[in-house]
């Protein structure tokens, strides 16, 4: 997903950008800064400074021991340590903003599919659900988030296709694994899965030019019950929202039926994190948000995007760690996360990231 900075009620927009990647959405084509430097609203200040303040969460939240989550025996995620790079042969061709060194931050349009293009996505997309399940395969206590990345990265490459996440905008590695707490973004390491962890694992390939992107909340061991109706929710707030999809429909209606649901089982909706079009560009427009929102723009048919939902138990605020990518909850409380990408069709939607 990507990440929101700036208020949308602004004109011209500056919606978004995202961690480190390679787009923002601005309706001018002036490229932007990677969203580490940029500096535009309030939002941003505070995720800035959020990082600084993470110990006054703690004092917050009047947790005694770090280590320890208020409420709860499940201990909060730590950083683990980083594998070296995995590489990709030479012969498969690498989406563009690998190895460059202009900062990824370049405005793109829908992504709008002919036949051929078509064609593409759903090759892509097929790929990207078999990756995810076969790394959903993995998840049982006693497993590092590194030897998923590893069998993630070695499936992609012996299907051809490049791990999208690897290289964007700095991205380590090839799959984003987020344990927990851990809202998004998770770089897989050394910390093996616990019993009663639940773990988003979020797989993008890029194959013969267009990516397909996709995540899934799984459960490791013996998951509580109050785990298992969070990812379970968030997994109906997904499949409500592409159930509503379809050409000339507005994508506000996504947020709406997302945060219809969560409120029903008063869970938070995710806002700093969004859903984004998908293709030729890892990220490019719409913006699709996953809250109430009055935000203009319709479907097109042929037309693809993610939906991602991000629900958490306590907070929707995040954390970003010093890593620069890991985004937590500012409490601690559990967060789960399903995505699709999606295409347009002329009777609604067809789910691409399916086997
Ligand atoms: N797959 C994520 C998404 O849904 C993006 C991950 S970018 C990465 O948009 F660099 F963190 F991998
Ligand atoms: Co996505
Ligand atoms: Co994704």
């Amino acid at each position: 997903m990507v990440r929101m900075v700036g208020a949308s009620s602004i004109q011209p927009r500056i919606l978004c950008s995202f961690v480190g990647g390679d787009y923002s959405f601005i309706q001018s084509t002036r490229p932007l800064h990677p969203l580490f430097r940029y500096n535009p609203g309030s939002k941003h200040v505070f995720m800035q400074l959020s990082r600084t303040f993470s110990g006054l969460t703690n004092l917050l939240f009047n947790r005694r021991n770090l280590d320890e989550l208020p409420g709860s025996k499940r201990k909060s995620l730590r950083p683990g340590k980083v594998s070296p790079h995995r590489p990709v042969p030479d012969d498969i061709p690498q989406p563009p903003y690998v190895k460059s060194r202009k900062p990824p931050g370049i405005a793109s349009g829908p992504e709008v599919h002919n036949q051929k293009g078509i064609d593409c996505m759903r090759a892509s997309g097929r790929l990207a659900a078999q990756v995810l399940e076969y790394a959903g395969t993995f998840v049982k206590p006693g497993i590092t988030t590194d030897e998923i990345d590893q069998a993630v990265h070695q499936m992609i490459i012996d299907n051809g296709a490049y791990p999208s996440p690897l290289g964007y905008g700095g991205f380590p590695k090839s799959v984003c694994t987020s344990v927990n707490e851990c809202i998004c973004h998770g770089i897989p390491d050394s910390r093996a899965l616990e019993d009663g962890d639940i773990i988003n694992i979020d797989v993008t390939v890029y194959l013969n030019g267009y990516h397909g992107d996709t995540s899934a909340t799984f459960f490791c061991g013996d998951v509580d019950d109050e785990a298992k109706n969070l990812v379970q929710v968030t997994k109906e707030c997904l499949d409500k929202a592409i159930s509503i999809c379809a050409p000339g429909v507005e994508y506000k209606k996504i947020g709406k039926i997302i945060q219809d649901h969560a409120d029903r089982h008063r869970y938070g909706v995710v806002q700093q994190f969004v859903g984004h079009g998908v293709g030729r560009v890892f990220h490019a427009d719409p913006v699709i948000l996953h809250y109430r929102n009055n935000e203009r723009g319709r479907m097109m048919l042929n037309q693809t995007f993610t939906i991602e939902p991000m629900l958490t138990i306590g907070s929707i605020n995040p954390i970003i760690w010093d890593d620069n990518w890991t985004v937590v909850t500012e409490d601690g409380s559990l967060s789960a996360q399903f995505e699709h990408t999606i295409l347009i069709t002329p009777d609604g939607a067809e789910i691409l990231t399916q086997c």
